[in-house]
């Protein structure tokens, strides 16, 4: 399975490769990057670890690479300042963004390839994609909250002194300021979360929000995210080039998952070799539920500016209009319990199609 990582020269980018390269999962990595010098020497920097790491074929090149890429990860893009959000970046970023789309589309993708996206704003940038790029849009994905989801559960096992693998604690909605914590299903080792020595309504509050300013801290201190952020879209990948059908907090394009409609958040998705392979539906909160929708309608409010002021993004391909997205005939629910005192988690699952491994 070959990735090609556009950006591939950037900080994002060039710690994805180095991830998958640690992960000695996929065949090959092609770095693709406006600058090419920039692109050159971080493929011969990964190159000369191949020995050591793993039999990989890795390579520099241009947009003439995408025809042979089973999986393309956008990650060229314009960095976040410390004080913008990352919905502000979009004026900024969409038409950088266009480019590429053009670019990888006159360079021609396999029918059955797939394109994660991880530019910001991501969610919104994975729209345009999925309206773009004529796949299918089970093959469009963001990173969306994979990465907050990562970094929320790190810092939980941080803060309670826990080990950070066996914390599950999931975000979901928006990868920006109105990304949604789902505390109801939040476990340590099949444990309820709030029942562990030390926690509190206050803590649970605190570390929400040291999770959702993380982007911002990172860039102040050291520039912009790379090793925590190689690993979410690894984690992504690997589901994808190993067929595991990991439920992953991702984004892709909804129409009915919680009553969402044509937009593309970030969801319990269950990731496969045909991307995202359904998308489920946990029974929530109704606080939880009800940030989730907000979460929708910030993401359609953005959506609208963007195609109101980029006429050349309001382009569809017939392949990929929003109204043949993939969930609804896929979605499935699931009921969730926390386990309660007895730390047995209960969980439910309705309507699956196709026999999937969940891993
Ligand atoms: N979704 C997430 O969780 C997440 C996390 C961190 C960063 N990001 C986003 O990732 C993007 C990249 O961040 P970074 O820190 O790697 O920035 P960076 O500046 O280090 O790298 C961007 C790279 O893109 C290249 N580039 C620009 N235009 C290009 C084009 N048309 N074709 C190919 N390459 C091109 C640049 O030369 C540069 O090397 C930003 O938009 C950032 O906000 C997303």
């Amino acid at each position: 399975m070959i990735v090609s990582v556009i950006g591939g020269g950037g900080l994002v980018g060039s710690c994805a490769a180095y991830a998958l390269q640690c992960g000695g999962v996929v065949s090959g990595i092609d770095l693709i990057d406006a600058n090419a010098d920039k692109g050159r020497g971080e493929a011969l920097d990964i190159l000369h670890g191949t020995s050591i790491a793993a039999d990989q074929r890795i390579r520099a090149g241009s947009y003439e690479l995408i025809p042979e890429s089973d999986i393309v990860v956008i990650t060229a893009g314009l960095r976040r300042k410390p004080e913008e959000s990352r919905l502000d970046l979009i004026g900024r970023n969409v038409e950088l963004f266009q480019t590429i789309l053009s670019s990888v589309k006159l360079a021609g993708l396999k029918r059955d390839a797939i394109v994660l996206v991880v530019s910001n704003p991501v969610d919104v940038l994975t729209y345009l994609a999925t309206r773009q790029l004529g796949l299918p849009s089970n093959q469009v994905i963001s990173l969306g909250t994979q990465l907050d989801s990562a970094r929320f559960r790190s810092l939980i096992a941080d803060a309670l002194k826990l080990p950070p693998t066996q914390v599950t604690a999931t975000i979901l909605g928006e990868h920006g300021d109105s990304m949604v914590p789902i505390w109801s299903a939040a476990q340590a080792a099949g444990l309820p979360l709030d029942k562990f020595p030390g926690w509190t309504a206050n803590t649970a509050d605190a570390l929400f929000a040291k999770t959702r300013g993380s982007g911002a801290e990172v860039i102040k201190l050291k520039g912009g995210a790379g090793f925590a952020v190689g690993l979410a879209i690894r984690e992504v990948i690997h589901s994808i080039a190993l067929d595991q059908k990991r439920i992953l907090p991702v984004g892709s394009l909804v129409n009915g998952v919680y009553g969402m409609r044509d937009v593309c958040i970030s969801v319990p998705s269950v990731i496969g070799r045909k991307g995202v392979e359904s998308q489920i539906e946990i029974e929530l909160s109704p606080k939880e539920l009800s940030g989730l929708r907000n979460s929708a309608k910030v993401l359609r409010e953005t959506i609208d500016m963007v195609l109101a002021k980029n006429p050349a993004a309001n382009t569809s391909t017939s392949a990929a209009k929003p109204s043949t997205a993939v969930a609804p005939s896929h979605a499935v629910k699931v009921t969730m319990g926390s386990g309660g005192s007895t730390g047995s988690a209960r969980v439910t699952i309705s309507g699956q199609r196709g026999g999937g491994r969940n891993g």
